[in-house]
């Protein structure tokens, strides 16, 4: 089988945020997903280059349309591989080839005689670039921008949009899967339950350039959407590449609702006219708040997803986008909830499932993978460990495929959650007391391993780099169909005994400390010089310093202070530290952290505590504000460990 999904190609009139990368990411994902059913996947996404706000942009920053296009595009092009998303085709409005099929396309219509001159006044939203009806309107607003459309009035070509109104109502009633959730599948039948009017798809190059010209009329530019939506052919070469013919018969778009018309309506008319086949599928989902505030620009606080990636970790973030918002409902993003996320779900329960179980095939097997012994009946708790599996299986492959990335995750973690049960209730440490309980120890670490194969396999769309380290730690190359074929790893047993696990970092370090970096539009300010060394210090005199690594083991307010908080740190004798860290730490989100004190300072008393040494802090500014950052170590060290 094949398949074909798109991404809408953005605007480059802004920079990526959140929201393109969220169904960059799910395009992406459902690409491997596909991949891993063994299909051939095509994945498709790219920019929308022309139009008003686009030349406006430009204008703004004093270059042309066409090199503020190639800046802003390139950066959607970069921002992709930082996500690990990698799209077979990137498409741009402005390669010569799409001009070409968006002309000729628009040609064939006219010819058809679907396209007439008329003219028009109309309500025109900018930020929707199209003209929008009085029954849109709420408030004389544009619900989506909070604008008023500007009255319009000009000579124009027009789309007859409306002769297929019938056809395309039929269309949708006899495809109950062709527009989902359902939601916006009635949302478009209720739309369509009014008079249709026809679309205006020109602009008079008096008032705009920066477009394609019609075929038929060189005073006029065609009008974004007429250019925008065809990139879903011209990307397959329409109509003369065997690319047209293999992959736009499983067409599917995935898009937010703020394009459903365009989508729904719109394209599938054109497609009518054009006398082609409508797209298979049009999966519709929900926005993205930061902190449940819309993400604008002019507010400051678009989330840009290269700095999530970084602050996160890439695989995180994927997890994170698909398993939090409901797809189709609207989701919220915020710091708290990544980081709560991650820590409970990939590093308590995946990743500890992951350490503990290799650390005992380690340490009772030599890191191999021993020869599980059948017995009948099989234990009750193995039973389950093994239903869960094929359950999640099932649900997951729906899941993937109906576009509920979040349950497809959520039957997973079932099976995270069952074999970490699985560990507490056999207690393989038990059994391996007892030499009679070999056999059954090595059947449990057995079933371990391979519950840790089929959640590689199946996470593998979603955190591809995890899944390699995972595959790596159980002893698998790479493309190994045990952890990258569905048809081949997706049932029970699949692990051959004598396989040699190899040892394995961390996967999901906790997010902790790193609660407050900035994610996005904030001036960030350190020391501006380093001052001339000529009277620095001498080596010996920094050796002078015992600065080591210690272990916060309480911590707790100092009364009257909201600064000071009183420190029991393990360095590796335990002593108390009063810290002035109290305004950008909570006590509770201190204990069991590692950072880096001097230890040999005078005891100094502060609000009546003597203090035994000093945190060490970073200290830069947010918006002229001062910032604190505790100084930590990358990876756990033994308490009292020198600095040097
Ligand atoms: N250029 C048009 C699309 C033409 S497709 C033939 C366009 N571009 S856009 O840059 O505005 O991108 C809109 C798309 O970006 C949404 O449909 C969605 O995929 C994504 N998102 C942008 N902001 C978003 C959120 N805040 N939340 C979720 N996704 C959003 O429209």
């Amino acid at each position: 089988m094949t398949a074909y999904i798109t991404t809408p190609i953005y605007y480059v009139n802004a920079e990526p945020h959140i929201g393109h990368a969220y169904t960059t990411i799910v395009a992406d994902t459902y690409s491997r997903f596909r991949r891993l059913c063994g299909d051939r996947a095509r994945f498709q996404t790219g920019t929308d280059e022309h139009g008003e706000k686009i030349a406006e942009a430009a204008a703004r920053e004093g270059i042309s349309a066409a090199a503020y296009a190639d800046k802003i595009s390139a950066m959607f092009r970069t921002t992709w591989p930082i996500l690990a998303c990698e799209p077979d085709n990137f498409i741009r409005t402005t390669d010569a080839k799409h001009i070409e099929t968006v002309q000729r396309a628009l040609q064939a219509v006219y010819d058809r005689g679907d396209i007439y001159f008329d003219s028009y006044t109309g309500l025109y939203c900018r930020g929707c670039e199209r003209f929008l009806t009085e029954k849109e309107l709420v408030d004389g607003l544009c619900p989506d921008h909070r604008s008023a459309p500007r009255e319009i009035a000009e000579q124009n070509y027009f789309f007859r949009m409306s002769k297929y109104q019938d056809r395309l109502i039929e269309h949708i009633k006899n495809n109950p899967d062709l527009i989902t959730p359902e939601r916006y599948r009635n949302e478009v039948l209720s739309f369509l339950s009014e008079p249709l009017e026809d679309l205006c798809i020109s602009r008079p190059k008096s008032r705009l350039t920066w477009g394609i010209e019609l075929p038929f009329d060189a005073n006029f530019v065609t009008y974004v959407w007429f250019d925008a939506l065809i990139n879903y052919l011209s990307g397959l070469g329409y109509p003369d590449d065997a690319k047209f013919a293999e992959f736009w018969p499983v067409a599917e778009h995935l898009i937010a609702k703020d394009i459903l018309k365009p989508h729904a309506i719109y394209w599938p008319t054109m497609l009518m006219s054009l006398g082609l086949p409508l797209y298979k599928k049009l999966h519709v989902h929900g926005y993205w708040n930061n902190e449940d505030a819309k993400m604008s620009k002019s507010l400051g606080n678009v989330v840009r997803p290269g700095d999530l990636a970084r602050a996160y970790g890439l695989d995180p973030f994927r997890y994170f986008a698909l398993r939090e918002m409901s797809f189709g409902l609207d989701a919220s993003f915020s710091r708290e909830a990544i980081i709560a996320r991650c820590n409970s779900d990939l590093s308590n329960d995946l990743g500890n499932l992951f350490s503990r179980s290799l650390s005992m095939v380690k340490k009772y097997a030599e890191l191999t993978v021993p020869v599980p012994t059948e017995v009948v009946p099989v234990p009750a708790i193995d039973a389950e460990l093994r239903r869960t599996a094929l359950d999640m299986l099932a649900a997951y492959r729906q899941g993937m495929a109906d576009f509920r990335f979040h349950r497809a995750l959520q039957a997973v973690w079932e099976l995270v959650g069952q074999a970490n049960k699985y560990i507490v209730v056999v207690e393989p440490w038990a059994l391996a007391k007892d030499p009679k309980q070999r056999p059954r120890l090595d059947t449990v670490l057995y079933n371990l391993c391979e519950a840790l194969r089929l959640l590689t396999l199946v996470l593998r769309p979603v955190m591809p780099q995890s899944a390699v380290k995972m595959a790596d730690a159980l002893g698998y190359a790479p493309d190994d169909a045990a952890i990258s074929s569905l048809a081949v790893g997706g049932a029970w047993g699949v692990l051959a005994a004598g396989q040699k696990l190899r040892d394995c970092p961390a996967l999901f370090p906790r997010l902790e400390l790193v609660k407050d970096e900035p994610i996005s539009g904030e001036e960030i300010a350190g020391k501006v010089a380093i001052p001339p060394a000529t009277d620095g210090l001498d080596i010996a005199q920094f050796r002078d310093f015992d600065i080591r690594v210690v272990t916060i083991t309480a911590a707790e307010r100092v009364k009257k202070s909201d600064k000071l908080l009183r420190l029991i740190v393990r360095a590796p004798e335990e002593r108390v530290i009063v810290s002035g860290i109290g305004q950008r730490y909570a006590p509770e989100d201190l204990v069991g952290c590692q950072v880096v004190a001097v230890c040999n300072l005078k005891p100094a008393k502060l609000m009546g505590i003597t203090s035994q040494g000093m945190i060490l802090t970073a200290k830069d500014s947010v918006n002229g504000r001062e910032r604190l950052a505790l100084v930590t170590v990358t990876t756990p060290t033994a308490d009292g460990a020198s600095i040097s």
